[in-house]
């Protein structure tokens, strides 16, 4: 079953030129980019997006973080494309949860400044892609 997920790329990822390795990661696992997009994201947008976590202590530091800079949005579409996305990501701690191979295991420390984002199930991706993307509604 075809299904789209919404995928950030976070500001650390851009920053430290990761872009092309993770997009790589992405093709080579065999799914199909439907829409890319650089862009720095407003508080207003994080914290909808974010919306889940309002209430943890670390949200401040989160909003803070995701608007800091650049960022790539990307929506991506496959057989399970959300659960294909999160297992190449890894876990969202990148040494206690996320498994060798990888984007996150491989290349990250931090569990904020963790790469990466990927919708967590199909209402998820709906509402995030439809925040991120209102122009593929
Ligand atoms: S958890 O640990 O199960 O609550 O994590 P999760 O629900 O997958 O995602 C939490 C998102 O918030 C970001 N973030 C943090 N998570 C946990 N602890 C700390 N200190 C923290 N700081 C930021 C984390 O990167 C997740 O972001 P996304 O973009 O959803 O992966």
């Amino acid at each position: 079953m075809t299904e789209r997920t919404l995928v950030l790329i976070k500001p650390d990822g851009v920053e430290r030129r990761y872009v092309g390795d993770i997009l790589g990661r992405v093709e080579r696992k065999g799914l199909d980019l439907v829409a890319l997009k650089l862009l720095t994201v407003d508080r207003e947008v994080a914290e909808k997006h974010y919306a889940e976590h309002a209430e943890r202590p670390f949200f401040p530091d989160l909003i803070e973080f995701i608007t800091s800079g650049p960022l790539v949005a990307a929506v991506l579409e496959g057989p399970r494309s959300i659960e294909a996305f999160r297992q190449i990501a890894g876990g969202t701690d990148p040494v206690a949860k996320a498994t060798p191979g990888t984007i996150r295991a491989d290349l990250a420390l931090d569990g904020q400044k963790n790469l990466v984002h990927g919708s967590d199930s199909p209402e998820s991706a709906a509402r995030e892609i439809a925040l991120w993307f209102p122009e593929l509604g």
